[in-house]
C-alpha cells in the first residue's frame, strides 16, 4: 500500500496543526489515518469535523475506540477504505504522512475533486507537482512538514 504504519510523533500533532487557521466545523480528512491521532487532535483542539480513512481495519477499530475515549467521537467518521477511492469533494483540510509513490497517485484526484482554498498538509514528503501551491514548509529534527493551498 502507500506507506507502512509509522505514526506521526504524538508531541508533533499540535505543532503541525498550529500552522493552519481552522474554521469551526470545517472537514478535516486524515488519509491513511493510523490510530487517527492527527484528526483526533484537530477535532479536539479546533472543533473541526473529521474523516479518518485507512485500509487497515484493525487500525480503524483502534482509532475509533481512542476517539470514544478522548471525546472526539462521533465528530469523526471512521472508514476502512483505500484512500484512492475516497471522495474528497467536501474536504477543507487534508493531512497525509505517506510515501511519494502514493502521493503521486493522489494528485490527479486532488486536481479533480478539491475545492479552491483546501489546505493539504503533507508530513514527511513534498507534493512535487504542487510546488507553486506550497504556502509553508516547516523543518523539524525528523521529517519536514509541507503546507499547500489549492
Ligand atoms: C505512515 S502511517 C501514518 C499514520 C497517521 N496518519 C499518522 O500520521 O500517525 C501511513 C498509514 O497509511 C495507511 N495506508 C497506506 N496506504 C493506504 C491506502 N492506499 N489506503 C488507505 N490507507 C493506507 C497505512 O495503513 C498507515 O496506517
Amino acid at each position: 500500500m502507500g506507506a507502512p504504519y509509522v505514526p506521526t510523533k504524538n508531541k508533533l500533532a499540535l505543532d503541525i496543526l498550529k500552522e493552519v487557521k481552522f474554521k469551526k466545523n470545517g472537514l478535516f480528512v486524515e488519509l491513511g489515518s493510523g490510530d487517527g491521532r492527527i484528526v483526533r487532535t484537530a477535532v479536539k483542539t479546533y472543533s473541526v469535523k473529521g474523516l479518518a480513512v485507512d485500509v487497515n481495519g484493525l487500525l480503524i477499530i483502534w482509532s475509533k475506540f481512542l476517539s470514544k475515549l478522548d471525546g472526539t467521537y462521533p465528530r469523526i467518521n471512521f472508514v476502512v477504505k483505500n484512500i484512492l477511492a475516497v471522495n474528497l469533494i467536501r474536504a477543507d483540510y487534508i493531512y497525509l504522512f505517506l510515501f511519494p509513490a502514493i502521493i503521486k497517485k493522489l494528485v490527479p484526484i486532488f486536481d479533480k475533486e478539491l475545492r479552491k482554498g483546501t489546505i493539504i498538509i503533507s508530513h514527511g514528503f513534498p507534493i512535487s507537482e504542487y510546488k507553486k501551491k506550497l504556502i509553508k514548509k516547516v523543518d523539524r529534527n525528523t521529517f519536514p512538514t509541507y503546507y499547500y493551498k489549492i
